[in-house]
């Protein structure tokens, strides 16, 4: 295939809601931005797909220079309905190709064909995509993510995508895929949360000994709920000695130990300021001082998917 290294440096999309996310990608490609995570999850494709657009149309970038990602919801892991949803991304983001599609979640969900009833139920944004039991928990589908498998890499034969990945496997779950009899393509990237709280240290160094690169998904600690890493001592000292802020000691600290990095804005400031990573290094120090900071801190859990067979974070890593 015609696959290309991941940028290092990634715009992260999610939760940038309508109206505020078609100007981000805009300051983001205006600012050197060049790789984009998506998914059909964030029901915004339609918005960062208008911000691509337009600044291919002025001329600031072709197609190619462009590094665009997205994501195969847990709905649609059934293999007949791979290329349905890859298209449904296509068509949002007004593309004829994706750089990287990634299985969003290791967990298939059941799929639920809106009937003329339930029709206006199931055109609430959300509802088709967490079906839900009385309990409020995921109802699954009896799908195995290996057959998924075989779809993603159909979409590489179609020429739909360059390249695949997964994202949220665990070391067993990947350790799997790898071992499927019959691969016809590696994942090049398993995107899992990482940040200097939950530091990933052992499934990064998994993952790097079977050549799949990580990327890194809410880099700063993500919005709200409770923790704040941007007023964490440590990384504030850090910062104020190599007089950059934290959001990008953050995120260097990712790009030298190997790991691609998407942190999401809608500030034109700070959109900016994330990729004013290039004209620093931290020293060996600062990187044992960071990674020392790990405490096993999972935000994204997911709760109402816990009792899912494919359920990634019940083991270690
Ligand atoms: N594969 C998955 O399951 C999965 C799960 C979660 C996330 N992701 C991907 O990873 C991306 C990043 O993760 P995330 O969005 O959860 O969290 P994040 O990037 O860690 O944090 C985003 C938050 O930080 C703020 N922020 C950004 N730069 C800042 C700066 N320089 N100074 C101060 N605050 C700053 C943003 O504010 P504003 O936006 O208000 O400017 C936003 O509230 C997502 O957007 C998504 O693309 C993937
Ligand atoms: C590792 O992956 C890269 C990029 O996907 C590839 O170019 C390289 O040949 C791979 N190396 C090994 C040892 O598999
Ligand atoms: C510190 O960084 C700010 C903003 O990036 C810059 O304007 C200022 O000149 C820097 N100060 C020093 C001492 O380098």
């Amino acid at each position: 295939t015609a696959s290309r290294k991941i940028p290092v440096l990634g715009l992260g999309t999610w939760k940038a809601c309508q109206g505020e996310v078609t100007e981000a990608v805009k300051v983001a490609i205006d600012s050197g931005y060049r790789h984009f995570d998506c998914a059909y999850f964030y029901h915004n494709e339609n918005e960062v797909g208008e911000g691509i657009h337009s600044k291919i149309q002025d001329g600031t970038v072709t197609r190619e220079d462009l590094f665009i990602v997205s994501k195969l919801w847990c709905t649609y892991h059934t293999k007949s309905l791979v290329k349905t949803a890859c298209k449904k991304s296509l068509n949002a983001l007004k593309l004829d190709y994706l750089d990287l599609y990634l299985i969003h979640w290791p967990m298939g969900f059941k799929s639920t064909s809106p009937n003329k009833f339930l029709f206006f139920w199931f055109s609430q944004p959300g509802v088709k995509d967490l079906p839900l039991d009385r309990n409020g928990m995921v109802i699954p589908s009896n799908t195995d993510f290996l057959d998924t498998w075989e779809a993603m890499e159909d979409l590489v034969i179609a020429g739909l995508v360059k390249d695949i990945g997964v994202s949220n496997f665990n070391q067993e779950q990947l350790e799997r895929l790898l071992n499927k009899p019959g691969l016809r393509f590696k994942p090049i990237t398993n995107q899992v949360e990482c940040h200097p709280y939950l530091n990933q240290k052992d499934l990064i160094d998994f993952c790097q000994s079977r050549n799949v690169s990580v990327t890194a998904y809410r880099p700063l600690g993500g919005s709200c709920e409770g923790v704040d890493m941007m007023e964490d001592p440590v990384i504030q000292r850090i910062a104020m000695k190599h007089n950059k802020s934290s959001a990008q000691i953050m995120i260097r600290f990712q790009i030298q130990r190997d790991v691609i990095v998407i942190p999401k804005s809608v500030t034109p400031e700070w959109i900016k300021e994330n990729i004013q990573v290039f004209d620093f290094e931290l020293t060996e120090e600062d990187m044992k001082a960071m990674v020392s900071l790990d405490r096993n801190l999972r935000l994204a859990t997911f709760p109402i998917t816990e009792d899912h067979k494919d359920y990634p974070f019940s083991i270690e890593y």
